[in-house]
């Protein structure tokens, strides 16, 4: 196995004065919840900075692409290509949970490193059934290189892990079981952290999810 590897936390907490505050137990809640979801990978995550920040426009526009993401992140992100900044903010009636860059796209837009999340989504809020922190698990997987376990439908390379079953349908709820492509071996992975189901419905990295990880990690955030 790969030696364990640390990885500081810098955390942007965006408020527009009124909603989106977080007290500093939510923010350690979070990172409690990273490092149980990912204990068996190897990573492990420690609070290296935390702030609050008053920006409306930040606050409430910052989809992937707009421009109050790129004046947001310019002006906040620091530490280095293993440092995770996280961005908590409100996505309004979207319901659009978070997103996240990937490893390989840091040389080219340092700045642009990070995972943005919807402010509700921390552990024990009311939020469900999105209210056990597993948006910020899923997308810092992203952020560590794994791509959904649905990618690429039932043919091909799909996520580039070998034992994810090939799967053509993003997971929602908590079904009992699914199998999105009946004709290929292995039924859908409902439980991974990389689908998209239900919080309490994932919990899950494979063997081969984990050694990506620790590839790509080692690849491009040293
Ligand atoms: N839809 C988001 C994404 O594609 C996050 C999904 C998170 N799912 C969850 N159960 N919290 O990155
Ligand atoms: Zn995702
Ligand atoms: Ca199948």
């Amino acid at each position: 196995a790969a030696a364990a590897k640390q990885i500081p936390v810098s955390w942007h907490t965006i408020t527009d004065g009124t909603s989106g505050k977080l007290t500093a137990s939510q923010v350690q809640a979070s990172i409690d919840v990273l490092n149980k979801d990912y204990a068996s990978t190897g990573f492990s995550f420690y609070l290296s900075a935390s702030e609050t920040v008053t920006n409306k426009s930040w606050f409430t526009g910052v989809d992937q692409g707009t421009t109050a993401e790129a004046q947001m992140k310019n002006s906040l992100r620091d530490g280095n290509a293993l440092t995770l900044n996280v961005y908590t903010v409100s996505f309004g009636s979207s319901g659009l949970l978070g997103y996240a860059t990937f490893p390989w796209s840091y040389s080219g837009a340092p700045k642009n490193d990070g995972v943005v999340i919807a402010y509700q989504t921390y552990p024990g809020s009311s939020y469900a059934p999105f209210n056990q922190g597993r948006t910020l698990t899923h997308e810092v997987g992203h952020w560590l290189g794994l791509y959904h376990v649905f990618q690429g439908g039932c043919t091909g390379s799909g996520d580039s892990v070998s034992d994810t079953p090939a799967q053509s349908t993003a997971t929602s709820g908590c079904p009992s079981s699914q199998d999105s492509c009946p004709n290929v071996a292995g039924v859908d992975s409902i439980h991974n952290f990389l689908d998209y189901s239900d919080d309490a419905c994932m919990y899950q990295f494979t063997a081969g999810q984990t050694s990506r990880m620790a590839q790509i990690v080692s690849a491009y955030r040293g």
